[in-house]
């Protein structure tokens, strides 16, 4: 319950803030439910785990963890402006891509700014954009799903600073392509700043027409990119930011000093030469969303075809999606209910091993058979 303290004044957005919901955690649904096999296919984990050069690594830096961890990260950075083909002064990495969407806000945002966004996409830049108690603009999504860029270009006012676009979408899994990319660049004052956050990005960089933010050149660009996803990293917190050299600098300042961890830092050194691994990643993901597809098609569930490594189902009513998501948890596969991210008859379903998508068919087809009670 929230209560009025006697003599502090809280802010009113931070009253008015509701924090992130994460999905059910497997311990949760195993004392909840005890089901005989779970699969979590709630958070777009990464389902095959991570690279196994990445335990490697960690056993490697025990001798040094009761040192502090290099507050700057030199050796990742450095390893990832080498991939990425620029300077390791364009780079800031923080404790995952929400702690960077926390930096932007700290850096560039006060209370009387507007930023821009989609009404569905990752809810993580509003609550770190509503902790700065700035004025949100949520410009609703096209009907198919897709970020709409026109409609967010003219919503841009005097007072918008930033802009927020993540592509591929979440939990929608569309994006938006260069052509669309640099039409609306053309409309977007040189003072707004615009964040991509390529969160799927290793998912979605074959497609021809995907723009490659880092590279395009504009002064007012920041990519955002993570471990979390594809490099299944997602328990070590580990994201970054790139973007013109002054902006970056800027956001130094204001970064907590020491993270990423030590353990992270290295383990993130080691997932990014392991392209191995990010491979089968890519396949599992690509087959599975395959599977995935012909399996809807067959049995009528209406789906966006994505382009991260999760896909969004859409029924018909809210109280049918609440009773699919509850009676799917209880045979042991987590899904994502979207209410919070204002579709309640949506589900996502990250894209997991054949196994767990065999315990997702199964599961799907004793509901709809009445077995499964
Ligand atoms: C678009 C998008 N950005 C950022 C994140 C958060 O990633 P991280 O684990 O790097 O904080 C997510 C996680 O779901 C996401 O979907």
């Amino acid at each position: 319950m929230l209560v009025e303290h006697k003599h502090i004044k809280i802010p009113r957005y931070i009253q008015d803030l509701h924090p992130y919901v994460p999905g059910k955690t497997i311990a949760e649904v195993q004392d909840e439910f005890h089901p005989e096999q779970i699969s979590k296919l709630a958070s777009n984990e990464n389902r095959l785990g991570c690279s196994p050069k990445v335990a490697e690594a960690i056993m490697n830096c025990m001798s040094t963890i009761q040192d502090y961890p290099d507050s700057a990260s030199r050796e990742l950075r450095g390893a990832i402006a080498k991939k990425l083909g620029v300077s390791e002064s364009q780079i800031v990495i923080g404790a995952g891509s929400e702690s960077v969407l926390g930096m932007l806000a700290r850096t560039f945002l006060q209370e009387k700014d507007h930023v821009v966004t989609a009404d569905v996409t990752f809810l993580g830049f509003r609550i770190q954009t509503q902790i700065r108690g700035v004025k949100r603009n949520l410009v609703s999504l096209t009907k198919d799903y897709r970020f709409d860029l026109r409609a967010m270009a003219d919503a841009i006012s005097d007072d918008t600073r930033m802009i927020y676009i993540a592509n591929p979408n979440n939990p929608t899994g569309t994006y938006v392509t260069k052509v669309e990319f640099e039409t609306f660049m053309s409309r977007v004052p040189e003072d707004v700043i615009v964040v991509m956050d390529e969160a799927y990005y290793e998912f979605a960089k074959e497609e021809p027409d995907y723009p490659d933010t880092v590279n395009m050149g504009y002064e007012n660009v920041i990519t955002l990119r993570t471990f979390s996803k594809a490099y299944g990293l997602a328990g070590l917190r580990v994201g970054y930011a790139v973007g013109p050299g002054e902006l970056i600098r800027n956001m130094y300042k204001v970064k907590f000093t020491f993270e990423p961890s030590v353990t992270a830092q290295v383990a993130a050194q080691a997932a990014l030469k392991d392209e191995a691994f990010l491979n089968e990643t890519r396949t599992m993901v690509r087959s599975g969303k395959e599977r995935l597809y012909r399996f809807c098609d067959k049995h009528g569930i209406n789906y966006v075809p994505s382009h991260a490594n999760s896909v969004m189902l859409i029924f018909d009513s809210e109280d049918q999606t609440t009773k699919f998501t509850l009676k799917m948890l209880k045979q042991g596969v987590i899904l994502r209910q979207l209410t919070g991210f204002g579709m309640p008859n949506g589900i996502r379903i990250t894209i997991g091993t054949d196994r767990e998508m065999t315990h997702f068919e199964e599961s799907c087809l004793r509901i709809s058979n009445g077995s499964d009670d």
